[in-house]
């Protein structure tokens, strides 16, 4: 018990619509039972609280109730009554459910008008108390008390009470004003660290809207704050209570609490019923609210309304009501509190999984809004930090918002545009990183102000301005909203700062600091001796020893305090920098130099720096710096041999300094008045500038025919007529690299009216490669988008010219490939390019230029729109993305090894292809660095020579610094392991974290196929001899392996090419599962939704792969049981790697689930051997190269052998099992508890599988099983072995394995099919009957039930499918309220009628148009009642048409569609070819007008080209759908399928069967898909959406086509 010290607490109080009833303070539990028993007297006081927060807090308050009592015992007045009612956490609770029973407890305990209700909780409790309190007996007092940072600041105060519905949140409420609101802060101790940052975004909101000094307190007591909140040990009790024990945090953070509770006190009381001003409070939310639509639960309220925040003061923005510093800061407020600040988040991606907040589907949840007026929608608009546009929300423009949500932007041409480009334009472009930098150092090294005009903002030079700060150097000042940074120079005076100084990853400020710490003359006067400069874990790992060895051979006191020669250091301070000879190699950072230039004056004695070094690096830099501190007074004088003299001095600061645009930004603008033939000035650079990107204008615009002049600050360039700039035939860009992009785009409108070649040549750009992207390959694949022809050169790109109204804008939108660069350059181009061009993923430009696309609108008077692809948008580009390593593990290079002959070649290109990365031949590589063939150079130096080269050359490629260190598929020359020291580069690279995958294919035909190859005769001993050396060589050296299965095709040595499409098939979703993230195991566990797995014990896996569609229909898994595996002519117990390797090559061949692997040994009842523990575990390790989904280990073996296993296991999941052979571990014992722990440690997946003694052990199990449900984190698969233990088989929710009639013996005694389970389940009542429909007419003759019905029996799901026939969808109503209703087909006519009885529409059914699935959900899985269900508006016609197509694409993105008909298939048939990636989509319809305005309603979301003739010659499709009956009388023209010579046909229409379309294609030899197929096809996609199972396709096609007669 808790008792508080006599002494009151020191409170403050808020007043609230006329009375001080809001009380802050800390640890109030006596207080709050003191003051309510005085301002509510009451016979009864009830607390309700939840069961998180009644432990913690309610015996407090009940204790000093009690105490109360007990002093005035003898008092002859009865004593009031305290009851209390728990109830359990969450938005569920907030229901009219939860209201009945609080209520009902309340009259139960004969509860009158004269009680009291304390809401002791979050914002749950408050709203669900509060409203009990505003109607139990016609309303009764209430008091808040408050428990969440939420509540504190916003829910508890004003008086709005309200419970949910399942129509949607705060439906039902009240006003209904608390009594009294008591703030006890230190309830935030104990609240989980999520929940505050939720609050903090309340608490941001209300101090942007109201009070900019608010906002500083939050921006500077980050730390403070959330250590006065998140440590949680380090308060003593009562700490705060009183004004004596605050700490520093603790008063700053009440101080910023009672910010944000006055202004909702304020707002609240001057506007009660929330007409104007309390919609300011709404700041964050018209957007935030949008979002959580969709993102609830996953994504927190407060986290929703951030990231509304930062949209919203975009808004703001665009329209030029806020500037872009403002965004800047409350972007980094958000951040530093732990808020997501965008929807691409990664934690906010993680939070929301599959769910994808569309723009559209935003839209539409905004619309529904009251306070809207037509198109327009409320917003609140920031004018600056701490104020709004208005005292209330502002109407803005739907094109406005969906503006600045989209994720793409569309750039319209100025050409076309209403207003034209803006003819004459100056302005300012944002501010060089270099100059800033250096700025900040020098002013505030120097004396007097200094108005730094154009500073870039950005994390770089805000470090910069932190550690100067903490080194005291200087006082800085903020004017113009930011725009002006005010610095008042100290003159040099530094001191050691009492904290450490960090800089994130900002290089230049580090290497800067570096000298400045060296500076400081004494530590007096600071709580530490020395200072310290540290960075993030990245910047640590970069090198500063050439800095560090010149400072310290001057006698600087630096100490490298982790690594030598890196960051974290220690300066000591010896008086200041001494100064004299300092001689600094200069060949690794021009920054170096530039450091101790900058500090150079103010050292004892005056400073010559000699560089030394082979190489000065950037010369331009150090011109810069020099010209720099020129300006601010300094004397540099230039020595032969790279030296320089600074003599002492000190900074003599100029009134005002004008920062230089960065000179690469410049460009774009430039440019644009290049390509639109209009005028624009850059008035913050000009000739005088050293920055290398400054000659842009006058060396390549000038030549291409624009008209330049320079002043010394600024850039005036004049374009000629549109389409009139010339070509380069040659020029250098070594100067200005990052410029080239600009130079590209325009180069591909250049003309050459003379006739001469239409050609630019870019030169001296090499290092482009590996910048943010792979830029040259990704500026040649984009221009080639737009129908440009470009290539690579060895050292730069060439770009041929062509009209500007052949430019095709491409239909799926530039590839951004997270450049900067590549998005402006593409806006550039684009604003000529007639309509409109897509830039996609348009928040890359934020990197140097976050206003970008505002002032592309509004500055440059370009039209912009915004577009919204969807989630799969980025899925089809491959070329070009070569991202550095840290950017994503998928873009990690893959190397690739294996025997000559093996498919390296082929697979690895797929790979790469399939990967988005450059595919690398390296023995191809190795002869042009050789300069000859490896052939002859073997014959001319011999092998070992050869080897040798070989292994140095291997070494330097696979070097961490190589430019093939990412985003490359390298495959190595098969002789690659030949040599023990490649092998050992190989395992070293596997071992610091790379990919080698080893790729073999039956031995027979690489043999077959090398015999045939005359071109190789490299080996000079026989093949197989090699193979049988290299073999364990290979896999040593691996980490993965792909086993490429190509069905035995007699003695063809030729491989079809289907063939090589299954391996490709199988290839895909190897690498899909390894490399990148597209995991398909990680199956939940829902009680509602068992699933299974089956069990395979085929000796050879050969014999059952006719039946493995049967056996595995329903699986959501299949397990191979390797130790059941028996080899041909197997030696000895265990099978060898390749036959396994092989048997699974062939069981992904024939199934798409995911894989079980396990080698279960005979003391655990498998058959492998007993005593061969590191046999079994090479074996399971293999089983996750072979990129296994699941691997199944035995907890009983050694725990050393398990870790290691668990330490490689990739993106394999494993299975920690236990299995009770000896009968040691029953339910109800300890000792399995123990297993369970162990099992949860190892495993991701906790298997623990007993013995049956007795039927009464399932129950004991299942006791066991429910114990677990409330801590359970890992999925739990719980069973009994043998026939008694059957029941647990059928209670287990979570991958039971099971058997089907089809395999030759079960795996396990007692082992159940996956029908017999759904039976068994179904007679104990957990799996009720359900029936479906189909609602259409005419459908008598629909093979749908078949198709069902057929699905529900191979299942033994107790279902039935039904046809109801109805000409209104009304009639249907009573079925769709039906309990028992399972879900529905839907056909013509109602397909859109009946989307209004839905509570949700998907997105494609919303696209579509048109619902033809009706899923039912239950919202709650506990809860088996119809009554809370939700009806899901579906459409699987597309998905029928999209998956029977698909297979036959293969990789290839070029494809061009063609779709006919106009009618209601045929917008399936277009989203379909759209979500299937095809870039290019026809539509042709005999009524050309039907087509077209179909073509419209789809124009928001992707574009479709009207084909008016299906003549017209120049359309060579790739693909074509049809969607007209089948009686037509359409002619298909031959030239319709002579683009390609293996296109894809589908005709929707299935009887006849094979349609004409069908019969024309096919005699091009073209691929068709029948209509019969497709309808199928959706009607799995139905039967799975609906019962949560794969359908059992085999069976089902056949009797479907049995029923119709096909
Ligand atoms: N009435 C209004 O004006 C208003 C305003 C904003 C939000 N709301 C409502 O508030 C609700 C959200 O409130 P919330 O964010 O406080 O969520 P909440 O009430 O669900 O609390 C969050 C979680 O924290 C736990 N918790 C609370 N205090 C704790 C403490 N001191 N220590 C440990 N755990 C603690 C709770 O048990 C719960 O699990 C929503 O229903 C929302 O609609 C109402
Ligand atoms: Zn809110």
């Amino acid at each position: 018990m808790s008792t508080n010290p006599p002494k009151a607490p020191d409170v403050v109080k808020v007043s609230i619509l006329g009375s001080d009833s809001i009380v802050l303070g800390f640890h109030l539990s006596d207080y709050i039972i003191t003051d309510i028993l005085t301002v509510a007297p009451s016979s009864t006081y009830v607390i309700i609280t939840d069961t998180n927060i009644a432990p913690l807090y309610l015996p407090a308050l009940i204790d000093h109730f009690n105490a109360r009592f007990a002093e005035n015992s003898d008092n002859n007045v009865k004593p009031p009554r305290l009851l209390t009612y728990v109830i359990p956490p969450g938005e569920v609770s907030k229901s009219r459910e939860t209201k009945g029973q609080i209520e009902d407890y309340l009259l139960a305990n004969t509860c009158t008008r004269d009680t009291c209700i304390l809401a002791l909780g979050g914002g749950v409790i408050g709203d669900l108390v509060g409203f009990v309190a505003a109607t139990f007996m016609r309303g009764v007092p209430f008091v808040q008390i408050p428990s969440t940072l939420l509540a504190m600041v916003d829910s508890s105060i004003g008086g709005k009470t309200a419970i949910d519905t399942p129509h949607g949140k705060n439906l039902i409420g009240a006003f209904w004003q608390p009594k009294r609101i008591f703030i006890d802060l230190a309830f935030l101790q104990t609240l989980p660290e999520r929940e505050f940052v939720n609050g903090m975004a309340e608490v941001i909101k209300t101090a942007a809207i109201w009070n900019v000094n608010d906002f500083v307190l939050l921006e500077n007591g980050v730390d403070s704050i959330r250590e006065a909140v998140l440590t949680k040990s380090a308060t003593k009790p009562h700490q705060g209570r009183t004004l004596a024990t605050r700490t520093v945090g603790q008063l700053l953070l009440l101080e910023v609490i009672l910010a944000s509770v006055r202004v909702k006190a304020h707002v609240v009381t001057h506007d009660e019923r929330e007409t104007g001003l309390r919609g300011l409070l709404n700041f964050g939310h018209s957007i935030g609210h949008a979002i959580e639509g969709i993102a609830t639960p996953q994504v927190l309220h407060g986290e929703c309304v951030a990231i509304g925040m930062i949209k919203e003061a975009e808004i703001a923005r665009n329209l030029g009501y806020l500037n872009g510093v403002a965004v800047g800061r409350l972007l980094k407020v958000l951040q530093a509190y732990g808020l997501p600040v965008s929807l691409d988040d990664k934690r906010v991606k993680q939070l929301l999984g599959d769910k994808y907040c569309h723009v559209d589907a935003m839209m539409e949840i905004m619309k529904i809004d009251k306070k809207n007026r037509g198109d327009k929608k409320r917003v609140v608009m920031l004018s600056a930090i701490g104020k709004t546009l208005e005292e209330r929300a502002t109407f803005i423009a739907d094109d406005v918002i969906r503006k600045i949500l989209s994720p793409e932007m569309v750039v319209l041409p100025v050409t076309e545009s209403p207003k034209g480009p803006t003819r004459n334009v100056t302005m300012s472009t944002p501010g060089s990183k270099s100059i800033s930098n250096r700025a900040l150092v020098l002013a505030a090294l120097g004396t007097g102000t200094c108005r730094l005009k154009g500073l870039l903002h950005s994390d770089d030079t805000q470090y910069m301005l932190e550690a100067l700060q903490k080194l005291g150097a200087a006082q800085f000042a903020w004017e113009d909203n930011g725009e002006t940074l005010v610095v008042t120079g100290g003159g040099g005076n530094l001191r050691v700062p009492d904290t450490e100084i960090y800089v994130g990853n900002a290089g230049t400020a580090s290497r800067f600091l570096t000298t400045v710490l060296t500076l400081v003359p004494t530590a007096e006067g600071s709580k530490r001796n020395a200072t310290v400069l540290t960075g993030n874990a990245r910047m640590q790992q970069r090198p500063i020893d050439d800095l560090l060895t010149a400072l310290k051979a001057n006698g600087a006191q630096i100490k490298s305090l982790n690594n030598e020669g890196f960051l974290p250091i220690a300066v000591t301070p010896i008086g200041g920098l001494k100064g004299g000879e300092i001689n600094l190699s200069a060949s690794i950072s021009s920054q170096y130099v530039s450091s101790i230039l900058m500090c150079a004056p103010y050292a004892q004695e005056s400073v010559t720096l000699h560089l030394t070094g082979d190489e000065i690096i950037s010369l331009p830099y150090i011109d810069l710096t020099i010209a720099m501190m020129e300006s601010f007074g300094a004397t540099i004088e230039r020595l032969p041999q790279n030296t320089y003299r600074i003599a002492r001095s000190t900074y003599k600061n100029p009134d005002v300094y004008f920062v230089e645009s960065d000179a690469s930004s410049a460009t774009y603008p430039l440019a644009i008045a290049a390509i639109t033939g209009t005028t624009c000035t850059i008035s913050n650079i000009g000739a005088s500038s050293l920055q290398g990107d400054a000659a842009f204008a006058v060396n390549v615009l000038r030549p291409m025919g624009c008209t330049v002049t320079q002043t010394a600050t600024s850039t005036t360039v004049t374009g000629p007529p549109i389409g009139q700039l010339r070509p380069l035939p040659l020029v250098d860009m070594e100067k200005m690299t990052d410029a080239f992009m600009t130079a590209a785009v325009l180069a591909a409108v250049t003309s050459n009216p003379d006739g001469n070649e239409n050609i630019t040549r870019i030169t001296g750009i090499a290092n482009q490669r590996v910048k943010e992207c792979n830029r040259i390959a990704a500026m040649v694949h984009e221009l080639a988008k737009f129908g440009v022809t470009a290539s690579e050169l060895p050292k730069g790109i060439q770009i041929h010219g062509m009209a500007i109204q052949s430019l095709k804008a491409p239909a799926q939108g530039v590839h951004t490939y997270d450049d900067h660069r590549i998005a402006m350059s593409f806006s550039v181009l684009s604003t000529v390019v007639t309509n409109g061009t897509i830039i996609k993923d348009k928040k890359c430009v934020e990197k140097t230029w976050p206003t970008w696309w505002d002032d592309l609108e509004h500055r440059l008077g370009v039209q912009l729109r915004g577009i919204d692809l969807g989630p799969l948008h980025g899925d089809h580009e491959v070329i070009g993305d070569s991202k550095p390593a840290a950017s994503g593990d998928s873009n990690a290079t893959i190397v690739v090894i294996g025997m000559r002959g093996a498919g390296k070649t082929t697979m690895g290109q797929f790979a790469a292809r399939a990967l988005g990365l450059r595919f690398i031949d390296l023995d191809a590589h190795l002869e042009g660095e050789l300069k000859t063939t490896i052939f002859d150079f073997i014959n001319t130096w011999g092998w070992d020579r050869f080897r040798a080269r070989e292994s140095e050359f291997i070494t330097s490629v696979l070097a961490p610094s190589s430019p093939f260190a990412t985003g490359h598929v390298l495959a190595c020359g098969g002789g690659i392991v030949e040599t023990p020291s490649n092998r050992q580069r190989l395992k070293q690279y596997v071992q610091a974290g790379g990919k080698i995958i080893h790729l073999v294919r039956d031995f027979d035909h690489v043999e077959r196929y090398l015999n045939k190859d005359k071109t190789r005769p490299m080996y000079g001993e026989d093949m197989r001899l090699v193979w049988n050396r290299r073999e364990s060589w290979y896999r040593q050296c691996c980490n993965f392996e792909f086993v490429a299965y190509v069905e035995s095709s007699g003695l063809d040595e030729e491989i079809a090419i289907d063939q090589w499409k299954l391996v490709e098939r199988d290839l895909k979703r190897f690498l899909d599962f390894v490399v990148t993230e597209k995991k398909i195991n990680d199956i939940s566990q829902t009680a509602s939704k068992p699933t299974t797995f089956v069990a395979l014990t085929y000796p050879d896996i050969r014999a059952g792969v006719k039946e493995l569609e049967a056996i595995t229909e329903g699986a959501d898994a299949v397990e191979l049981r390797v130790d059941l595996l028996k080899a041909p002519e197997q030696e000895g117990p265990i099978p060898p790697l390749a036959y396994i390797g092989e048997q699974l090559a062939i069981l992904r061949r024939y199934t798409s689930i995911p894989i079980v692997f396990t080698v279960r040994s005979k003391d655990q009842g498998g058959a492998f051997p007993a005593n061969a523990e590191s046999e079994l575990f090479d074996l399971l390790s293999w089983g996750e190269k072979w990129g296994c989904e699941y691997v199944d280990v035995e907890i009983a073996w050694s725990s050393k052998m398990i870790t290691e296993l668990v330490a490689h296991k990739g993106n394999s999941k494993i299975i920690a099992s236990w299995h009770d052979v000896r009968v040691e571990t029953p339910w109800n014992g300890s000792l399995i508890v123990d297993k369970y722990k162990l099992a949860e440690r190892y495993g991701d997946i906790i298997k623990l599988i007993g013995s049956a003694q007795s039927f009464e052990s399932n129950l004991a199990l299942e006791i066991f099983r429910t114990a677990r449900k409330t801590s359970q984190i890992k999925p739990l698969i719980a069973m009994n072995m043998g026939s008694q233990g059957q029941l647990s088989r059928v209670l287990n929710d979570f991958l039971t394995p099971t058997t089907h009639p089809a395999l030759p013996n079960k795996a396990a005694p007692g082992q159940l099919s996956l029908a017999e389970i759904h039976m068994a389940r179904h007679l104990l009542g957990l799996l009720p009957a359900k029936t479906f429909y189909l609602f259409g007419t005419p459908i008598q003759h629909s093979f749908s039930p078949t198709l069902h019905n057929t699905g529900f029996k191979m299942l033994g799901l107790p279902h039935h499918y039904s046809l109801f026939q109805c000409s209104a969808i009304e009639y249907a109503e009573d079925i769709i309220r039906d309990p028992d209703f399972g879900g529905a087909s839907v056909t013509i006519p109602h397909k859109v009628a009946v989307m209004k009885y839905m509570d949700e529409i998907t997105v494609a059914a919303r696209i579509i148009g048109a619902v033809n699935t009706v899923i039912v959900e239950n919202a709650s899985e506990a809860d088996r009642s119809s009554t809370k269900r939700r009806l899901i508006g579906d459409n699987t016609d597309y998905l029928g048409i999209m998956n029977t197509i698909k297979p036959h694409i293969g990789t290839d993105v070029h494809q061009e569609a063609l779709v006919v008909g106009a009618g209601g298939t045929s917008r399936a048939a277009l989203y379909a070819l759209h979500m299937l990636g095809v870039p290019t989509i026809y539509l042709y319809n005999r009524t050309t007008s039907k087509a077209s305005s179909l073509i419209k309603e789809f124009e928001a979301h992707f574009s479709i080209t009207l084909l008016e003739t299906l003549e017209d010659a120049k359309v060579k499709p790739t693909i074509v759908v049809s969607t007209i009956p089948a009686d037509n009388d359409i002619k298909w023209p031959e030239s319709l399928f002579s683009g390609v010579s293996s296109g894809i046909a589908c005709d929707l229409p299935y009887l006849p069967r094979r349609t004409s379309l069908l019969k024309a294609a096919e005699s091009k030899g073209w691929k068709t898909v029948e209509g019969i197929q497709v309808l199928i096809e959706q009607g799995f996609w139905q039967f799975e959406k609906w019962t949560g199972k794969r359908a059992p396709k085999g069976k089902i096609s056949s009797e479907v086509l049995a029923k119709i007669g096909l």
